[in-house]
């Protein structure tokens, strides 16, 4: 999510605020806003565009005061547009709120609020805090936010100011990053250091379930129940191309290690583990139409095309209905045969990528329903599509696709569970995937902590000339997305295959050169898979295996074994994928590649 910026003090607070909404341009962003206080009013200044286009406007507005709060939205309710940018204010204008993260009860507060007479403006989930702030508020800005947290579920990092309370800034976090800045007789908040770190290196972390109310003189830490916090001040000592980063080398590094987080993110309050169902408001009022559809026809590019791969094997089982996979490049000129019971999805991390969105407006001239699986809100894709369920995964910045293929692969697995809950499933049964989806975040951390590991096979592979990966079943598709991560960063040219094809053919390629990467679970397709390696080590390939923890007979016949934890097939993606995006990410640093802007490549392709 985006970047957050406060500042009280003995300075003019505005250059403060757009000098450090700067700094968080990395993360990301479709919007920015600011809050001042001036001369005992509330002034605000947002809108859709670049940080200096809103410098330009807050430029003539000339403010002087020395508090205010800044915002770069990365959207997840509501298009990017200025209502819908922050600040956010209550009814009267007295209140502004800014916020990273995600409200999930939000609609049922909204009603709440509107029954008592509350009037809206925006889109956002964001929106409905600062009336409920305004509900609590009585000339006592932090006790009216504990008030209103208390009847929140979800995720926030916010900033609140009062005119009536002109000497202070009120924050709060819970699961979005959140620190405290402490200067000579000011202080500061916001998302990351680099926002604050060209004023003050001391930096207090506030953690979830804290806040912090500021003023010019001190800042007080506590629960937002209460009970005081001590928080120590520590020294930032990053500098400011690495706290960009989180402390990793490379953003690709940053999302491949952010994966546990971002998967909890793009199920956050969609699974019901009560009933075993998923709630995707997106496609609530769609539902119908989708499961009457007797054929799905699913439709990207790169990675996406990967993620799709995985849909058709997840929606063909769990909803034993044709599932049709296509290039959105090949399926925008072949003249598709669709049908109005034939839904269309596509998926697009960019919402933008050219090729996808020419298949959205093939799809629109004929009768068929065309949904959309994106990630930045407000996407032409997005925008474009009769509806869709957002990653809510935050900008991907790597061009290499990460975070988002394993949020994607979620998203498609929570669809086939909402159809299947309404076709045939029982809840039990929906309990059962849930409660191992839940288990997913916990596993991926596990794998995370075999870098190390698979850092070394790098540095023992990575001058390889070629890769060939293998995989069956739900392993197929992985292979083909490892083969991917490895050619487009490290230049090596790498094949994926399905592991029974390499008998027809690209087993002629196997030699002591050839690194061979298997996916080899414990699967329905195991015994097979043991087969091909048997044939693979027969013509001295080196074989790279990916199992199932505990499999010790992996061992005899794999040069090397990286082990994932067991969980549910069609599952299994979301964990065998992690050890082959480290593989090509170590293999482009030893090649000494540029890992986050890979030559001739872009992060989203808006041309055909
Ligand atoms: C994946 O690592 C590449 N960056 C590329 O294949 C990408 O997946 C493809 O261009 C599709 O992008 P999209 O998901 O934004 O549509
Ligand atoms: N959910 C809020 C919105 O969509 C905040 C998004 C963010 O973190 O920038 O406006």
């Amino acid at each position: 999510m985006c970047g957050i910026v406060g500042y009280i003090g003995k300075q003019k607070a505005l250059p403060i605020l757009i000098n450090g909404l700067k700094r968080l341009e990395y993360r990301g962003y479709d919007s920015a806003g600011i809050a001042m206080l001036e001369n005992g009013d509330l002034q605000i200044v947002k809108q859709p565009g670049k940080i200096c286009e809103l410098e330009e406007s807050v430029a003539a507005a000339n403010f002087t005061g020395n508090v205010g709060i800044g915002h770069t939205r990365w959207a997840t309710h509501g298009v990017p547009d200025r209502k819908n940018a922050h600040p956010h204010t209550d009814c009267r204008k007295r209140l502004a709120i800014i916020h990273n993260g995600i409200i999930e009860n939000y609609s049922t507060l909204k009603n709440e609020l509107i029954l008592k007479g509350h009037t809206f403006v925006s889109e956002t989930d964001t929106e409905i805090l600062v009336h409920l702030i305004e509900e609590f508020y009585d000339n006592n800005l932090e006790q009216a936010v504990r008030y209103a947290l208390a009847e929140i579920q979800g995720t926030y990092g916010i900033l609140v100011v009062s005119k009536d309370e002109p000497e202070m800034i009120v924050a709060a976090r819970n699961g979005s990053p959140l620190l405290i800045g402490v200067g000579e007789e000011e202080y500061f908040a916001a998302s990351d250091a680099s926002a604050i770190i060209r004023h003050t290196r001391d930096v207090a972390y506030l953690d979830d379930g804290e806040m912090a109310i500021l003023n010019h003189k001190t800042f007080v830490t506590k629960t937002i129940h209460d009970k005081p916090v001590t928080k120590y001040v520590e020294r930032v000592s990053f500098d400011l191309e690495q706290i960009e980063k989180g402390g990793y080398p490379h953003f690709m590094l940053k999302e491949i290690f952010n994966q546990p987080e971002t998967i909890r993110d793009c199920m956050r309050g969609r699974l019901m583990l009560e009933n075993g169902d998923v709630r995707l408001g997106g496609l609530e009022v769609h539902l119908d139409q989708m499961l009457k559809a007797k054929k799905i026809v699913l439709t990207a590019c790169g990675t996406s095309w990967h993620s799709a791969l995985i849909g058709e094997y997840i929606l063909e089982e769990l909803l034993r209905l044709p599932v049709e996979v296509d290039y959105a490049s090949e399926f925008r000129y072949r003249n598709p045969v669709l049908d109005p019971e034939t839904i269309v999805i596509v998926i697009s991390q960019s919402g933008e990528t050219a090729d996808t969105l020419a298949a959205v407006r093939e799809v629109k001239k004929m009768r068929s329903p065309v949904f959309g699986i994106c990630n930045v809100v407000g996407s032409t894709i997005a925008r474009e599509t009769l509806a869709g369920v957002y990653l809510h995964v935050g900008p991907e910045i790597g061009v290499a696709s990460t975070k988002a293929f394993t949020a994607q692969v979620t998203v498609l697995m929570q669809i086939a569970l909402l159809l299947a809950r309404r076709k045939w499933m029982s809840a039990e049964e929906g309990k059962k995937i849930i409660r191992e989806l839940q288990a997913i975040p916990e596993k991926v951390e596990k794998i995370l902590q075999l870098d190390q590991k698979i850092q070394k096979l790098a540095e023992l592979y990575g001058n390889s000339h070629n890769f060939l990966y293998l995989g069956r079943g739900y392993n197929f598709p992985v292979a083909l997305e490892g083969a991917l991560k490895m050619k487009e960063i490290s230049y090596i040219h790498a094949e994926g295959y399905p592991a029974a094809e390499m008998k027809h053919g690209p087993i002629a390629l196997i030699d002591e050169n050839m690194p061979v990467v298997f996916i080899a679970i414990k699967d329905h397709s195991y015994d097979k898979i043991i087969s091909n390696i048997e044939e693979v080590k027969a013509r001295n390939g080196r074989v790279i295996a990916v199992a199932t923890e505990g499999d010790e007979k992996i061992k005899e016949r794999a040069d090397h074994v990286i082990y994932v934890p067991q969980t549910l097939d069609f599952l299994s993606p979301l964990l065998t994928i992690v050890p082959l995006q480290l593989l090509a990410y170590h293999a482009a640093i030893v090649r000494g590649c540029n890992v986050d802007q890979p030559r001739n490549l872009a992060k989203s392709v808006t041309v055909e």
